[in-house]
């Protein structure tokens, strides 16, 4: 039994979107979130430089007596993971390219992936692509420059001009008769409802939301770090750059200003 906190890190609030459901999933335990928001985006910064980041950001958790720690950011987790498990002895979470369950269960053999730039261009990501698909699916990958920027800002994905932008980026997969598409950036969970109208109700979104609260669980049962407590855990939000848009925080979440 353990009841330090579990400690979950992103470029910003692309993660909230998996600490939401670990919140919902995991609700006697201590949560401490990092939106490394001074350094947004992750996605165009070179493999070294996301690595230093992540690097910093699982210190700065260790720092604060975490006991496990989640990489609730694809881009992190497919440029880094391998070099925070070998810098850090607490186990360490990342997030699955959900591209396996994808190819799994299409029926067109044509599936999207919409994440940044430095997710599809990684070494995991195309490792994942390779040894999944044996039956040749055709995999049409989209980086989605600028999204996470316009979501950090929060107001402007209801505008036309990022409607615009999102339907450049996902109409050309629809046309290509695509039946899945994988959300590989955690900032895009957040924008299932637009992109819902555009892509229709027949192609399936794949997120790794609950694939990551499922290993969570695991991690934390096999190394014995369950919290044994009765009440329900709070949730402690750090970010470090001026400002941090609200618009996708649960108010139940204390935010505070920080260094790290
Ligand atoms: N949420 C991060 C991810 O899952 C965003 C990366 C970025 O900052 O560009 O990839």
């Amino acid at each position: 039994m353990d009841n330090r906190p579990i400690g979950i890190f992103d470029s910003g609030i692309g993660g909230i979107s998996i600490l939401n459901e670990l919140y919902k999933e995991l609700n006697n335990e201590e949560f401490i979130y990092l939106a490394d928001n001074k350094n947004c985006p992750y996605g165009n910064k070179s493999k070294k430089i996301i690595t230093e980041l992540s690097v910093k950001n699982c210190k700065e958790l260790i720092k604060l007596d975490c006991k496990a720690i989640v990489v609730a950011c694809n881009t992190s987790t497919t440029n880094s993971i391998e070099s925070l498990r070998k810098t850090f002895n607490c186990p360490i979470i990342g997030i699955e390219p959900g591209i396996k369950p994808a190819i799994l269960a299409t029926k067109t053999k044509k599936i999207g992936v919409l994440a940044t730039e430095k997710t599809l261009s990684s070494d995991i990501f195309l490792k994942t692509q390779y040894t999944n698909n044996k039956e040749k699916i055709k995999i049409f990958e989209q980086p989605g420059f600028g999204l996470v920027e316009s979501l950090e800002k929060g107001v402007e994905v209801k505008s036309i001009i990022f409607k615009k932008k999102l339907y450049q980026y996902l109409f050309p997969m629809v046309k290509k008769n695509i039946d899945h598409l994988v959300l590989g950036c955690t900032h895009y969970n957040f924008l299932k409802n637009e992109i819902k109208e555009i892509i229709g109700n027949k192609i399936k979104i794949v997120d790794s939301i609950m694939p990551v609260v499922n290993q969570t669980k695991k991690v934390l049962n096999e190394f014995n770090l369950n919290s044994d407590k009765t009440t329900h855990g709070n949730v402690k939000l750090f970010y470090n750059s001026k400002i941090i848009s609200k618009d996708f925080i649960d108010e139940i979440f204390e935010i505070e200003r920080k260094e790290f």
